[in-house]
């Protein structure tokens, strides 16, 4: 039973922690080029996120999503997931990463009890992959991308942001990949969350409705029974398992079924993405070293927090000054 109720009605059953600021990656509409990180002593140490994370499963939360930055640069991160792989009560464990250390990393993930991944995958073009991740090897990515699959997660999800004019052009490559791949993917329209200087993204915004207008000259797509809430919406095609996400915070507002609340890797827990309502939780845990309850409780009463909805536009103005990799989306 979900004990975490805010004023519109809507359940947190999902907590999105971000485990580090830190990527190998500097992704165009993330980061700038030049990123400053947080010192260490501002984050979250592993035994401090773990007991955040059972601070939320006995609150009803049942499921967590590990986000970055890049989680798999974060030192100790397989002891991390074997502690929330072990929590009573998570039924859905997951991580959103660049899929760049999956090699390395994808079969003790799926040992310490992770159910799916998300991979990042915006072009399959190395060069252009290099341009828009400034420092990203696609190679590496697709080899972690099939160590994943090799390592039996129950699903595996790319996540391609469109911009116009940089990578839109590749959409149906990239409904093919996956189609070959046997993976889900995701499209997913740029949100406005730091200043990003290189591109002005007011230019380069590609509504899902284009995204799939340019899929179905190929596939027809069909209405998929999993849409459950959450930001995804979903369709199938009729000759593969693979399913197609669009992920629209423009174009198709999905804050009403919003079941999800976020902690920054500096403990701030973050109500919505595109508001700055928070609290600070890293004080209570510091304050109380190992103790759950007040950290519970700092929880409970932030639920009262949470807004309606965000309110972000397309009209190139940076509505929130963080960068993504605070929170990892
Ligand atoms: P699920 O956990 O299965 O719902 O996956 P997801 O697709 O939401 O997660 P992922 O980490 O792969 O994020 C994909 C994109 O969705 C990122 O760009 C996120 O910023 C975006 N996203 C996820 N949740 C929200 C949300 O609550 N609001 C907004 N505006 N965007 C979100
Ligand atoms: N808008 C939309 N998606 C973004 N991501 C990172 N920055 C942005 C942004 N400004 C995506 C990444 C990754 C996911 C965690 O968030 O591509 O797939
Ligand atoms: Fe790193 Fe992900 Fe941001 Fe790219 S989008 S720079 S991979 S955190």
């Amino acid at each position: 039973m979900s004990e975490l109720i805010d004023d519109f009605d809507r359940r947190i059953k999902y907590v999105r922690i971000s485990v580090t600021d830190r990527c190998d990656f500097r992704c165009v509409y993330c980061m700038g080029e030049e990123m400053t990180f947080l010192p260490r002593d501002q984050v979250l140490s592993i035994e401090e996120i773990s007991l955040v994370a059972r601070a939320f499963t006995e609150l009803g939360v049942e499921k967590i999503r590990l986000t970055g930055g890049e989680p798999l640069v974060r030192r100790n991160i397989d002891e991390l997931v074997k502690n929330i792989g072990a929590l009573e009560g998570l039924r859905d464990f997951t991580m959103t990463t660049n899929g760049a250390q999956l090699r390395r990393y994808a079969s003790s993930l799926r040992q310490s009890g992770m159910q799916r991944l998300n991979i990042s995958l915006d072009s399959l073009n190395p060069e252009r992959f290099r341009e828009l991740t400034r420092t990203g090897n696609l190679e590496k990515v697709i080899d972690g991308i099939r160590a994943a699959k090799e390592a039996g997660f129950e699903r595996i999800k790319l996540n391609a942001v469109i911009l116009k004019g940089r990578n839109d052009d590749e959409i149906l490559d990239l409904v093919d990949f996956a189609r070959d791949e046997g993976v889900d993917i995701s499209f997913i329209e740029e949100m406005p969350l730091g200043n990003v200087s290189e591109h002005s993204r007011q230019e380069t915004f590609c509504s899902s409705d284009d995204v799939r207008a340019m899929i179905e000259t190929r596939y027809p797509l069909l209405h998929s029974p999993e849409n459950s809430g959450g930001p995804s919406r979903y369709y199938r095609m009729a000759d593969s398992s693979s399913r197609i996400g669009f992920i629209s915070p423009h174009s198709h507002n999905f804050c009403d079924t919003c079941n999800r609340v976020r902690v920054t890797c500096e403990g701030r827990l973050l109500l919505c993405l595109g508001n700055e309502h928070s609290t600070d939780l890293r004080e209570v845990i510091r304050r109380f070293p190992g103790e759950i309850e007040p950290l519970k409780q700092r929880i409970r009463e932030s639920m009262s927090l949470k807004p309606h909805r965000h309110h972000f536009t397309t009209d190139g103005d940076v509505q929130i000054v963080r960068f993504m990799n605070m929170t990892g989306g």
